[in-house]
């Protein structure tokens, strides 16, 4: 049987790439592009392919899954999966296959950016100097990394090059996973804690785990009371790992000194307000985090970036090479980085 791929709101270059790779000529894929992303509000007048390559801005929950009767398979250009409805998937017997590990480094980095730009200030300074022309100090003195506590929450592939950064600035590294890896602890003498302890004990607390039921609200109005006054925030994992509602609470009381996120509960919403209104959609979303998401957005101790973490050249390359190799090993009866 004939294969089709079409990739959704793929970015120029990025369907120049495909388009033009050998190892899907090879494989007889036929390639198409939408400009949109996929989702209950963008569907496709074309559903005449078999792959859908879709990106964490595409939201793949049962509707759109059955308005696409051919749909066999769904390589996700990302290492996240929760925008896609396993369960109706498997119903519909669609595999989904994912990039397991293209930014374990690339995540890291940037979660020291967000730590970085809150601890010494560096939005604050950079804009007093463009914006007001003014070299004062005033108010822009921050704090030192070395010598501080961090907790870094989730020790998988990113969470494990946020140790080592951490090291390497001479900060005392805790770490917190319900699946410890001691082989990994012993070699950079890392202490894992319970995650209330972890919460107790950090100066920074870093998220790096996967969102899923277990891991909904991992941060919440019940534990938020046992984080160190003062701590900062980083959660470059996804947006519904914190409960939005405990976070604004403990940013307003000063329990939490700060927070980076560079992922929102409802960020799919804050993003595309115009969209979900007047597409009637605006009901499926929880207003009250949509509400919250822009007090968030107005706190001066907070820095919020548009889900961009993972956004390196290098990382989008291999993004897109792992995809290719997942859709093309798909096609060849040998399906590769499937979601089990
Ligand atoms: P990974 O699967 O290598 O590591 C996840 C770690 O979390 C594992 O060690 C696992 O044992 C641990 N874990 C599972 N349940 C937990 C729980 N309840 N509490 C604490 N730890 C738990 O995943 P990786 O590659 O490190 O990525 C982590 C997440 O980062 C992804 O699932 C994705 O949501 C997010 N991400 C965000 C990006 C962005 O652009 N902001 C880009 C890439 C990933």
């Amino acid at each position: 049987m004939p294969h089709k791929a079409v990739f959704f709101n793929l970015e120029p270059w990025a369907r120049e790439y495909i388009s033009g790779n050998e190892k899907l000529k090879n494989a007889g894929v036929a390639i198409g592009f939408e400009d949109h992303v996929l989702d209950v509000s963008h569907m496709p007048a074309d559903v005449g392919f078999d792959i859908a390559g879709i990106f964490v801005d595409s939201t793949l929950k049962k509707d759109v899954i059955g308005y696409l009767p051919k749909l066999k398979h769904i390589a996700a250009l990302s290492t996240g999966f929760d925008h896609v409805d396993l369960p109706a998937c498997a119903a519909a017997g669609v595999t989904v296959s994912t990039v397991p590990s293209y930014g374990e480094n690339t995540v890291a980095e940037y979660a020291f950016g967000l730590i970085l730009a809150l601890s010494r200030k560096i939005c604050d300074t950079h804009c007093r100097v463009r914006e007001e022309g003014s070299f004062s100090l005033d108010g822009l003195r921050g704090f030192d990394l070395a010598g501080k506590t961090i907790g870094v929450v989730g020790t998988g592939h990113i969470g494990q090059h946020a140790v080592r950064i951490a090291k390497g600035f001479g900060m005392n590294v805790t770490a917190y996973d319900p699946y410890p890896n001691e082989k990994f602890a012993e070699e950079q003498g890392l202490k894992y804690l319970t995650l209330n302890d972890l919460l107790a004990a950090s100066d920074i607390i870093t998220l790096h785990v996967p969102y899923m039921p277990a891991t909904h609200h991992l941060i919440n109005k019940d534990n938020i009371g046992m984080v160190k006054k003062g701590a900062y925030l980083i959660n470059t994992a996804r947006g519904a790992v914190v409960e939005t509602d405990a976070l604004v609470s403990a940013l307003k009381s000063g329990q939490l000194g700060g927070a980076g996120l560079d992922v929102l509960e409802e960020e799919g919403m804050v993003k595309d307000e115009l969209n979900a209104l007047v597409g009637g959609k605006a009901g499926e979303h929880d207003l009250k985090t949509v509400l919250e998401d822009h007090v968030l957005i107005d706190m001066p101790n907070v820095l919020i970036t548009p889900h961009n973490a993972f956004n390196t050249k290098e990382a989008f390359q291999r993004i897109l090479d792992t995809t290719i190799d997942n859709i093309v090993a798909f096609v060849n009866g040998q399906p590769a980085n499937l979601v089990k």
